[in-house]
């Protein structure tokens, strides 16, 4: 899955519905929650969802734990460092706990799953842990009534906004070396076409414009005979926009590249992650495909989809990784000629097979290879990038204008584009390419 987790922690609804924080009176709202997110989307998700029942509770939502009654950690366990920084925040919440500020504080997510949370949960008086599969225990705890679900994809998500995460599938049936995802978030299981095509209606008819398909490998979804390309196709004419991550290339059917190109509501990108251009990693990765037959994907992605985008993800510094290994990678990421990567240094995770492999690589040629593939992927994105300069785009608001006047838009194809509009998230603009850099493209003013 695209993880975020890289950079700061994503804070998605920074804007609650509801006065946040010490009201204008200088008051304080009766009850109030604070909800941090860590990670990947399908996080975002579960964040969106805990956020729903806590506001349906009575709380209004606020941005900093000082204001804050509740305090929900909602995390990721994918890298080492992802726990320090979870720490880091604990021991905040922890001192302002004590201090009488912050009432309570749930713990919930990948880290919550996980073996280290009962020490978490000890180390800084933690009143409430939960895994990824038992996320609508929240709801009792915030005084709900108690939810009765077998899986967490049915509880409500962000419905009326204008965009939406819609989970068809949780867990993962795949044992990548590295990979803890399938210890903490469990075995596939797939939603049914019928749940899930019913819940995008709903959305659509509240409002929502463009409906992200989300799960650990959803290109794996099946249900009786019919596979992703098939639930791909339905929701396709139901969503006016629709997008879709994680898939996993041994899934990835030429089918479903080719659907991509010929629906007009389907984004035209692809994040397909690749994990190395090496066959002798990917081996002991156990990813179930070699080298060459994720470029062919790619060319069959190219020829149906000639404008489209393409992202991926790369380890560096796998247990075993040799500079020739590496070699190969580079020329994988040139020959692919990705739009963007999510580049990820190898980190041991416990209780994984790669965490007690041999052949560490030392820390500062992990550093190296990693500048060396962004290099090579920046230089690459830059290139195509260039070529989207004049062209007529149809663009998609993301997020409205910042301070500067600017919003964050997404093209068909895919490209994210800055550009000077008012126009509120969910609505079009019709604007001109007018530069772009390694990363987004800039647009000119529009004339509407
Ligand atoms: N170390 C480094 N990167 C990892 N990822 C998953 N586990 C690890 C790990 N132990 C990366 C993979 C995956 C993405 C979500 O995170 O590239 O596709
Ligand atoms: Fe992890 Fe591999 Fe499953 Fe992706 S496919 S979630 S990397 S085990």
């Amino acid at each position: 899955m695209n993880n975020s987790g890289t950079t700061t922690p994503i804070q998605l609804s920074s804007k609650p519905t509801r006065p946040a924080g010490p009201s204008e009176t200088g008051t304080r709202p009766n009850r109030t929650a604070c909800i941090r997110t860590f990670g990947c989307q399908m996080n975002v998700h579960d964040s969106d969802r805990m956020r729903r029942m806590i506001r349906d509770a009575g709380y209004a939502e606020v941005q900093s734990y000082e204001d804050a009654d509740l305090v929900v950690l909602n995390t990721c366990y994918v890298r080492e460092n992802a726990v320090d920084r979870v720490r880091g925040h604990l021991g905040e919440i922890n001192r302002l706990k004590r201090e009488g500020r912050v009432k309570r504080v749930a713990l919930t997510g990948c880290i919550g799953a996980a073996s280290e949370a009962e020490q978490l949960e000890r180390q800084y008086n933690i009143d409430l842990v939960l895994g990824t599969h038992n996320t609508y225990e929240l709801a009792s705890f915030v005084g709900l009534p108690t939810m009765e679900e077998t899986y967490t994809p049915d509880l409500p998500g962000t419905e009326g906004d204008h965009s939406a995460f819609v989970t068809i599938m949780t867990g993962c049936n795949y044992q990548c070396s590295y990979c803890i995802v399938p210890t903490v978030r469990g075995r596939m299981i797939c939603r049914p076409m019928d749940n899930i095509v019913s819940e995008v209606e709903r959305l659509v008819e509240s409002g929502t414009k463009y409906v992200t398909l989300l799960g650990q490998t959803v290109d794996a979804w099946r249900q009786d005979g019919k596979r992703f390309c098939d639930l791909l196709e339905r929701v396709s004419e139901v969503a006016p926009r629709i997008w879709f991550t994680t898939s996993h290339p041994s899934n990835m059917e030429d089918r479903t590249l080719k659907a991509i190109g010929e629906r007009e509501t389907i984004v035209r990108r692809l994040h397909l992650p690749v994990q190395s251009g090496s066959d002798k990693m990917l081996k002991a990765m156990h990813r179930g495909y070699k080298a060459d037959r994720y470029r062919r994907k790619i060319e069959v992605f190219r020829e149906h989809v000639p404008d489209g985008t393409l992202s991926t993800d790369i380890i560096v510094g796998h247990p075993g990784e040799t500079a020739e290994d590496h070699e190969q990678t580079l020329r994988l990421v040139e020959d692919c000629a990705f739009d963007s990567a999510y580049i990820f240094k190898f980190s041991p995770r416990k209780g994984t097979e790669a965490a007690e492999l041999g052949g560490v690589v030392p820390d500062k040629v992990v550093q190296r290879r990693f500048l060396q593939v962004l290099r090579q992927v920046e230089q690459n994105a830059y290139a195509q990038n260039q070529r989207k300069v004049g062209s007529l785009e149809d663009i998609y608001i993301r997020h409205g204008s910042t301070d500067d006047g600017r919003s964050i838009g997404e093209t068909w194809s895919g490209h994210a584009v800055h550009v000077g509009t008012n126009a509120k998230p969910g609505e079009y603009v019709e604007a001109r390419i007018a530069s772009a850099g390694p990363h987004v493209l800039y647009a000119e003013v529009p004339r509407s």
